[in-house]
């Protein structure tokens, strides 16, 4: 049976152009989208930007542009990767929108209010703009936010407050029982150990005299939503609440939000505090992934480091970037993106790996006879079953890097039984029948990762009701890099 499947990247702020680690989040996200369908699910895969706040706000005055047209421009950009990571998402949301996402967010917050979630309150504290979120003595280092490095603004005004505090216990308590999955487990015992320190009231919008550029807050015209209560609620404004109910029901819970792991508390905290406190259920698990580094260190426009995916694409392809980010980082932790190894990586398993097995194969296959009618032997039928199983098992859980190396270790397998049987002098159909029947399971597996390599792969091989009879040839999938 078809079964819907919902998953989200976070949405993007646009205050500067995509760099690499927005690329993963995508990636990643797409990867599973792609498996998920691959499965028969009836997927929805979401992404877009988070446009409201002041750390774009800012961006747009710096340059002197005005705020809608400066986020215009950025949102595209973002669109853009769509093409340039081949990203397969059904629907891109923009926070600035007024007819899909504004509705969507006000419904939320008058849920929250009519639940008597809603208070106001004097607030004095620090804002770190970086981070676009209150923090306390305790978030600083050296009196600074260790991620931004930039001192918090002191701020002191009157804002509606939301009870987050009220939600603690049971927000802890879905995710002990994993009816809300936070994977990895690393990350899972993070949140628990944060959440069981109690959950504090949050500040949940912004005099408009300081900041105009937000979601207007119903029934409080002089207020805009802070923007973490403003972006969170992309998740079910873009598939209809407050405009479509059915739309709504049909896809929410999602299955997955995939997040970095620097926004864990708004997505395993604060987002399910709202979503309790609206009467909807919970998402049912949040993906978090780690953080890419840029040849051993933290990106900066100051160094000078910043990884540019359109023009790594521009120069060697999207699957190629595709394949370095989803095996190559690991999925759960931290990784780094180094020019030397993603050379050795492309040279190693996609030119000499995937890409020459594909040419070996099909050149063999392309001038075989006698294909069509035969079975593949039980030995590479198990082969292929055993890597589908455990693949499937790494991906449940979002290990992508294990998921394309048990992949990528079939093609090994491929490489070693040629070498074994040397079908080039013998001609013998039944090894190279074996060998298609492998190199079509390795495409159909490798899809979610090298979608448009993996296409060729699948274009060339021949069948006839389902059965392969034969092969053009492929060639030249990935050139070599010199060294
Ligand atoms: N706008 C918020 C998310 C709101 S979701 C309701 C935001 N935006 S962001 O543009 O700063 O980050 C978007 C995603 O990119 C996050 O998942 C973040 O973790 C990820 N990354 C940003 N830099 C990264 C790396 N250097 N490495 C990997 N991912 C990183 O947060």
């Amino acid at each position: 049976m078809r079964k819907e499947f919902y998953i989200t990247t976070p949405i993007y702020y646009v205050n500067d152009k995509p760099h690499v680690g927005h690329a993963y989040t995508n990636v990643a996200t797409d990867a599973i989208a792609r498996w998920r369908r691959a499965q028969g699910d009836d997927v929805f895969f979401l992404t877009g930007t988070d446009e409201h706040g002041t750390k774009n706000q800012r961006s747009a005055e710096k340059v002197g542009e005005e705020t809608q047209g400066f986020v215009d421009k950025i949102a595209d950009k973002f669109k853009d990767l769509k093409e340039v990571l081949d990203l397969s998402w059904d629907f891109f949301i923009r926070t600035s929108d007024k007819e899909i996402h504004w509705p969507g967010a006000q419904a939320l917050w008058k849920k929250l209010e009519e639940v008597g979630d809603i208070y106001w309150k004097d607030y004095e504290g620090f804002y770190c703009v970086g981070c676009e979120a209150f923090v306390t003595e305790k978030d600083l280092v050296d009196d600074v936010c260790p991620d931004h490095k930039t001192k918090p603004e002191l701020i002191k005004e009157k804002n509606l407050y939301f009870k987050l505090s009220k939600y603690s216990k049971q927000i802890e308590k879905a995710i002990e029982t994993g009816e809300l999955n936070v994977q990895p487990e690393t990350r899972r015992n993070e949140i628990l150990a944060f959440i069981r320190g109690g959950l504090e009231d949050v500040s949940f919008s912004r005099p408009k005299d300081k900041l105009k550029w937000g979601v207007p807050v119903p029934d409080h015209e002089d207020q805009v939503m802070y923007v973490w209560c403003d972006a969170l609620s992309n998740y079910i404004s873009a598939i209809g609440y407050g405009r479509d109910e059915k739309e709504f029901n049909k896809w929410w819970p999602a299955d997955v939000h995939v997040i970095g792991k620097d926004i864990l508390r708004f997505h395993a905290a604060i987002w399910p505090g709202m979503l309790l406190s609206a009467g909807l259920p919970l998402p049912k698990s949040i993906f978090v992934h780690g953080f890419i580094t840029s040849e051993g260190e933290k990106m900066s426009k100051t160094i000078g480091n910043v990884i540019d995916p359109f023009e790594v694409v521009e120069e060697f392809g999207s699957d190629a970037f595709r394949y370095y980010l989803l095996r190559e980082i690991p999925s759960d932790e931290d990784g780094d993106f180094s020019i030397d190894k993603f050379k050795e990586r492309y040279n190693a398993d996609l030119a000499n790996g995937l890409g020459n097995f594909a040419s070996r194969v099909t050149t063999l296959a392309e001038k075989a006879e006698g294909l069509a009618g035969l079975l593949v032997d039980e030995e590479i039928q198990n082969k292929i079953t055993e890597t589908a199983i455990s693949a499937a098992k790494e991906a449940e859980r979002f290990k992508l890097h294990e998921v394309t190396a048990k992949i990528w270790a079939l093609i090994k397998f491929g490489d070693g039984y040629i070498n074994k049987h040397k079908p080039w002098e013998t001609d013998d159909a039944q090894v190279i029948f074996n060998l298609l029947a492998l190199l079509d399971a390795i495409a159909s597996f490798a899809s979610p990762i090298v979608p448009k390599a993996a296409g060729i792969i699948q274009k060339s091989i021949k069948k006839e009701d389902g059965k392969i009879i034969g092969a053009q040839k492929v060639v030249n999938l990935f050139p070599r890099l010199d060294a």
